[in-house]
This record gives C-alpha cells, structure tokens and sequence, in this order.
C-alpha cells in the first residue's frame, strides 16, 4: 500500500523523502558514536582516577626550578596590575573587608578529630578573616570570579612551620569558592600561569597543536571556579582545595556558612549593579544591622583506598568517599570594620597556608609551590608600599 503511494508520488517528493530518511540515519549513527565515546572516555577517566593512592608526598625532579620561574611570573603579574598608589596581591587583589571573628573547637569533638589547635575541645580561638574577589586585580562584584576566605588563628602556642617566622605564632586557612583547581601540579601551573600573564587565555589550556597537551577538563573547572558573585560573602563555602596535615592523617577542609547557629536574618536585596556591593552586603549585616554571621569549620580525611590524591589539587575529594566533619564554628559578631585605617592594615596583612603549625602542615605540590610563591609575592608587595 505504502510503496503503490511512493510510486505515485512525483519523483521530487521522493528525492524530499529520500534526504529525510538518509538525514535520520545519519543523525541517529551521530548520537550512537557520540554515546559510545562518552561511555568510553567515562571508563577511561574512572580506571585513570580509582584508589588507592599514596598517602605520602611524592616530589617530581626538577619542581624548585619551576617554582622560581612562577616567582618571576608572579612578580610580572603584580607589576601588571600595580595601582596608582599601591601594589597588591598578585591573587585575590580586592577585600571585600578584614573581620575579627572566634573560631570555637566543638565542646563534644571526638577523640580522633582533636588535632593541632582542634586539639582542646571548648577552646576560643581570636582570629582576623580578609574576604575576598579571586582576581588579580580589582574589578566589578558582578563579574564572574572566584571569592577569597583567609582565616589567620591568632596567639597559637607550638614552633612555626617557617624558621623566619618563629615570632608569628598564628595557624592560617586560605581557601576559596570552589572544590577543585584548574591545574594538577607545578609543571602545569608554571605553563598555565605564563600564558595568562602573556594575556593568552586559551593557549593557558590548549598551548599546542598535539591534542595531548589540551587540558579541556581543567578549562571547565577554570569557568566553573569563576562563578557568579554570592549575595554577601557570609553566603557561600569555602573550600582549601589543597591537602594538609591533619595530626597523623591528610585532609582538606572547608568553611561553610552556618545560619541555624545565629539569629535569624534576611540580608536586604544589595544593588548589584554597585561595584562593591558585597562589602556592602558585609557592611550592612555587621555594621548597620549589627547581626552576626556564623560558619561550621569541616575536616574531609583522606582514605587513601579511595581516589582522593595528594599530588593533583584538580581532583575534588568526593564526599561519598569521605564526608566532611565539623570541628569548629566560627562567629563573626557585629562590627564596624569598614574604617581606612582597618581597610589599610586588611591590605597590609599577609595570609599564607604556611604561617601555622606542624599539626596542619600543606602538602603536595601546590601547596609546596605557594610555599616560595606567597612569600616572594607578600615581600616584594610590601617593600614596594614602603614597609
Ligand atoms: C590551592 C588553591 C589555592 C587557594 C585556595 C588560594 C587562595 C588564596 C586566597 C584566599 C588568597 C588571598 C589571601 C589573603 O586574603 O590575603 C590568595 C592569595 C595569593 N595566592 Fe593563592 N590560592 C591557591 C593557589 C595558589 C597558587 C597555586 C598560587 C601561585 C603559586 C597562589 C598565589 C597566591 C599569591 C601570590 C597570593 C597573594 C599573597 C600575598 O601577597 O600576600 N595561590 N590565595
């Protein structure tokens, strides 16, 4: 029946239906191939990225020459951006403000979690925090950036980390807005980091023409880390990204916001369309509200028969594999911290994942490679602002 009306049918109509027939098979040989290399390439990454992995450190050749050609990279960067009047952080560059807080060690902590200055169940901890925009320089609120918490612990008891800081008895946590970074490890960094400061943002993660070398997984935790801003720097989490030492153990930690454990509070609408309305937004709750903010302080432990490496900061841990766990809550009380003399000591600061103690000690290679990098980079940024 059906092939009597193709018969009849005039010989353009038939062509018509002939291309419709050939453009759905081929559409639909299309989304089988496009299915199979998905299936293929999600096994392929599942046996790269499976346990067990090392629980120690393991240092590539050649990583100290590296890292001083990220010094000399970062410096460029620093003179790139440099203000008017005041060189800034070559990362993280604009505060949204520097707060005091307390950073209280759960009353309850298990046995297990009790390390380092987690190690005295009860205890209040003075800290200062800076919030920040990821950027190098300072720019618009709304634009899409990573955001910044540095938490320095003040008058913590123990030998520092750094033989030239043994006066400095403070445990630093520098975390930002996003779990996983967008390079693996220092080889990687110093390649990225040298294409971006050239102004070649695509060649940072496609730097040839052999497809290997394309790091098109670690361009999408780039976009994904550049996020839109959250309404106040109270309202997002926090994350280390990087491993440390957790007494005998490794972990990551993050800082997320608490607000069960503070009075109720509906931060009014900012006007976004201000280029700072998230100090604003700190501003407001803080100074003009006078309400606290307040945030759980979480340990996520290693299992090193899981995938959760050391040597690769692009790997989020996944929280199946090991959950995090709260040690600590932080209260931010009501404050006026927006004054130009804090806003000056705020920039004037230097946070680093070294200032601290044994007990928290970084690890793997970026956190070996900020080691060198954020002291060179705090240096050179306050001998030029004279001190
Ligand atoms: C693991 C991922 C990282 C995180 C979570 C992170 C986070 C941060 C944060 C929050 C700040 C601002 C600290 C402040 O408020 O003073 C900062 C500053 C800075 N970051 Fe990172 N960062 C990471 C990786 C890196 C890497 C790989 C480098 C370069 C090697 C780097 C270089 C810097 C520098 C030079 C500063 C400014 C230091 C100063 O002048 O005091 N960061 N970082």
């Amino acid at each position: 029946m059906i092939s009597t009306f193709k018969k009849d049918l005039p010989p353009l109509a038939r062509i018509w239906l002939w291309l419709g027939r050939l453009l759905g098979k081929t559409l639909l040989l299309l989304l089988a191939i496009g299915l199979l290399g998905w299936a293929v390439a999600w096994a392929w990454f599942a046996w790269q990225h499976r346990g067990p992995v090392s629980a120690l450190e393991q240092i590539p050749p050649g990583e100290s020459a590296m890292t001083q050609e990220v010094i000399q990279t970062a410096v460029r960067i620093v003179d790139q951006h440099r203000e008017p009047t005041r060189y800034l952080r070559d990362a993280h560059a604009k505060a949204h403000g520097c707060v005091k807080a307390q950073v209280l060690v759960l009353p309850q902590l298990a046995q297990s979690l009790q390390q380092g200055v987690f190690s005295e169940p009860g205890k209040t901890w003075q800290a200062l925090i800076r919030l920040s925009n990821g950027n190098a320089y300072p720019q618009f609120d709304s634009i899409r950036d990573a955001r910044g918490m540095a938490i320095k612990l003040l008058d913590v008891p123990g030998n520092p980390l750094l033989d030239n800081r043994q006066q400095q008895h403070e445990q630093d946590f520098v975390m930002f807005s996003h779990p996983n970074f967008f390079v693996s490890d220092v080889a990687e960094y110093r390649q990225n980091v040298a294409a971006q400061a050239d102004g070649k943002k695509v060649m940072a993660f496609v730097p040839g023409w052999d497809p290997r070398t394309w790091q098109v997984r670690h361009l999408f935790i780039a976009l994904a880390t550049l996020s839109p801003a959250p309404d106040s720097p109270t309202r997002t989490t926090y994350f280390s990204v990087s491993p440390y030492k957790f007494g005998e153990s490794n972990a990551k930690f993050r800082v997320t916001p608490d607000p069960d454990n503070c009075p109720a509070y509906t931060l009014p609408r900012q006007n976004q369309d201000l280029p700072n309305f998230l100090r604003s937004a700190l501003n407001q709750q803080l100074s003009t509200d006078r309400v606290p903010a307040c945030f759980l302080l979480q340990i996520q432990r290693q299992d090193a028969n899981k995938y959760m490496p050391i040597e690769d900061t692009s790997i989020e841990w996944r929280e199946q594999d090991s959950a995090f766990e709260t040690v600590a809550r932080i209260t931010v009380p009501p404050q006026d911290f927006d004054t130009p003399q804090q806003n000056l000591d705020c920039d004037n600061l230097s946070f680093n994942p070294w200032f601290g103690i044994e007990a928290h000690r970084p690890i793997g290679g970026i956190n070996r490679l900020r080691k060198a990098v954020y002291e060179a980079v705090s240096d050179y940024r306050h001998q030029r602002n004279g001190g």
